[in-house]
């Protein structure tokens, strides 16, 4: 399947193959998403055949607007609402108790339900010409690295989806922060480029960091977002050392450096991003997957700081490593 530029005729073929039950991959903000009809229970089991997800693992209700949220939430909390206003459209997922018509397919068999709207131009297009909600993973197998380019939806799930919406480059690049307002004190499931402090400073209370929770949700697994190729996270101090030792070994290695100086030698390829972590972010994801490509020995990463800004690479860089 060939990413489709984006026209009023491949949006209109899109909401046909929804409304036949049909899958669509399309790009938001985060990451490329991999869409079904949210209501139709029959096309949401599609996503989990064509990803290879567990059916216990909840998917994303994608809406084109925060009015929407009454559809899919049974009540929608004072803090859901101006969240909703403040991060909305934006990469920012907001767990509530689900209403009974939601299928239990796409919440996991769980009584709640995650909601966004997303910041795509496309995606927003599609959500409205669609006018329901769209139940959307990431567009990936299971388990691997997630899709910020048309080109990575095809490789990654060829043929098992209807029609591919190549809206270019994701300009956020790793996935929505996941808040869990269901049961009264918030918790941030997944941290993403809306960080704690953000969410904060609109609720005005505190919100817990969940390492654990009750809810069973796959970026909270220990391995995920995870290259074929072993990959291992490095101080910055032990890089070279590292680097060295590893190639008098005769492997062939690669290196996702941000700040460490590294000079090329002909074993090593060398990926050197932004050093700062809204900029590290959109390029995180191909970079993983070009260096995933090389047939590589060992992927070292240089092992990013531990603070607020970099929460989001440093969860996913923790489950892509070993
Ligand atoms: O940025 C994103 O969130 C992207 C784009 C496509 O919107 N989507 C995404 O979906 O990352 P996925 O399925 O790869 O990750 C969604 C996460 C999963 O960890 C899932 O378990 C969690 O959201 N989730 C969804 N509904 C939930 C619920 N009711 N309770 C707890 N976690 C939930
Ligand atoms: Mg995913």
């Amino acid at each position: 399947m060939n990413p489709k530029p984006v026209t009023e005729e491949s949006i209109r073929h899109a909401v046909e193959l929804l409304r036949q039950g049909q899958l669509v991959a399309f790009p938001t903000e985060t990451v490329y998403g991999l869409g079904a009809d949210a209501a139709n229970p029959d096309a949401v089991a599609k996503i989990f055949a064509a990803k290879g997800r567990p059916a216990d693992h909840p998917l994303i209700v994608h809406i084109a607007s925060a009015a929407q949220m009454h559809d899919w939430a049974e009540a929608v909390p004072e803090a859901a609402l101006r969240l909703a206003e403040h991060f909305w459209p934006g990469p920012l997922t907001i767990i509530l108790n689900k209403k009974s018509t939601v299928p239990a397919s796409v919440t996991g068999g769980q009584d709640t339900v995650g909601l966004r709207v997303p910041a795509n131009p496309v995606a927003l297009q599609l959500l409205s010409a669609f006018g329901g909600g769209i139940a959307a993973p990431s567009a990936n197998r299971f388990g691997h690295i997630s899709p910020t380019q048309a080109e990575h939806v095809a490789e990654e799930l060829g043929d098992s989806v209807g029609c591919i919406l190549d809206g270019g480059a994701c300009s956020v690049g790793v996935e929505s922060t996941i808040i869990d307002l269901s049961d009264g004190v918030p918790a941030i499931l997944r941290p993403g480029r809306i960080t704690r402090s953000q969410l904060k400073a609109v609720l005005q209370t505190d919100v817990r960091l969940s390492t654990q929770s009750k809810i069973r949700a796959p970026g909270m697994l220990a391995v995920h977002y995870a290259p074929n190729t072993m990959a291992l996270l490095c101080p910055a101090d032990t890089l070279i050392t590292m680097t060295d030792d590893l190639c008098a070994q005769g492997n062939h290695i690669g290196i996702l450096a941000f700040s460490t100086e590294i000079a090329e030698i002909p074993c090593l390829h060398l990926l050197r991003l932004p050093a700062d972590a809204e900029l590290y972010e959109p390029a995180l994801y191909s970079s993983l997957r070009a260096l995933d490509n090389l047939q590589l020995d060992t992927i070292l990463i240089e092992q990013p700081p531990d603070n607020e800004a970099w929460a989001a690479v440093n969860d996913r860089l923790n489950k892509a490593t070993v």
